[in-house]
């Protein structure tokens, strides 16, 4: 058996460890691991070879995917020369490691393709229904508080207002976590619209009560430089903003998206095995396999989920 690996979309931190574990949970059942380049565009073109499991072993620890992704928008146009490059490349399964569209992608060749389909959620957006934790939130998480305690420490010498942006495109989860984490006094994510009244009251207790307040807002909030702005001036306190940026994609994957990849990995390789397809997802706190039928319209976690019960 063939089972070809895929990253696609943006990248997350611990894609690599999980093809790790996919190259060796493959040769664990005699099945041959091929790694696609670049995305769903590498696999259109037939751009794929062996995994070696030396070069796989030493980007484990390392954040990105060393496969390459690509962003490949008319993926539903594609379908049947996805089919054609999988047939000529001698797939006998396909593992897609990333976020929704990638998901959904890998949906649309689930029901065309003769061969067993295995989607891994992975992106730090944490976005994707039928899983309470997708691959490199956790690490993307870390990241963002390691930023606002650094922020915090020099606004305790330097009194200010503080504000992070994070990542997360039009989900609200990354900044959810890290403001909730951090103890920020306002939050702003893009499924809400911002109630700057209350965010200047909690703001300017914050500040009355200590040296500093701190801002955490997720980058899909709409006309966030003025929503701080007015943040700032109703408090009457100079603002220092911090954009996180894609540097909060990157880095080597925390312990638990570590655990997350390895696990995954380990029942993606089972599901092929049983020829099975579907989205392998982790719901209270354990593995699971889903149908690719119910991602469509599941919704996001929720941060009750994700944290069970502890935020
Ligand atoms: O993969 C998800 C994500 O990292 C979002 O958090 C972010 O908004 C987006 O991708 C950035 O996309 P790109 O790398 O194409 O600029």
């Amino acid at each position: 058996m063939r089972v070809g690996i895929v990253t696609s979309g943006g990248d997350s931190p611990g894609m690599n460890a999980a093809i790790w574990q996919l190259e060796r949970a493959a040769r664990d059942h005699g099945f041959d691991a091929i790694g696609v380049r670049a995305g769903y565009q590498g696999l259109h073109e037939g751009n794929a070879r062996p995994i070696d499991p030396v070069i796989a072993g030493q980007f484990a620890r390392r954040g990105g995917t060393w496969l390459g992704t690509s962003r490949f928008p008319d993926l539903p146009a594609r379908v049947d020369g996805l089919c054609r490059a999988m047939a000529s490349l001698e797939l006998s399964a396909l593992v897609v490691l990333g976020g929704n569209g990638s998901l959904s992608g890998a949906a649309l060749l689930a029901q065309r393709a003769p061969i067993p389909i295995v989607g891994i959620p992975a992106t730090i957006d944490n976005d994707v229904g039928l899983t309470d934790l997708s691959l490199g939130f956790d690490t993307a998480v870390a990241y963002g508080l390691d930023a606002a305690d650094r922020l915090r420490d020099t606004a305790d010498a330097l009194p200010r207002l503080c504000a992070i942006e994070t990542l997360g495109g039009p989900s609200g989860h990354l900044a959810n976590a890290v403001g909730r984490l951090s103890g920020a006094a306002a939050i702003l994510i893009p499924e809400e619209r911002p109630d700057i009244d209350a965010a200047i009251d909690t703001v300017g207790a914050a500040l009355r009560e200590g040296t500093h307040a701190l801002v955490v807002a997720g980058e899909g909030v709409a006309n966030i430089n003025d929503v701080l702005g007015e943040i700032a001036d109703g408090v009457a306190t100079r603002l220092r903003l911090v954009r996180l940026g894609h540097a909060q994609r990157g880095g080597a994957p925390s312990p638990r998206d570590r655990a997350v990849a390895i696990a995954s990995a380990t029942e993606a390789i089972a599901a092929v095995g049983r020829g099975q397809s579907g989205i392998v997802a982790i719901a209270q706190g354990a593995v699971t396999r889903k149908a690719f039928a119910d991602h469509r319209d599941a919704a996001a976690p929720t941060p009750s989920t994700v944290w069970r019960g502890l935020l």
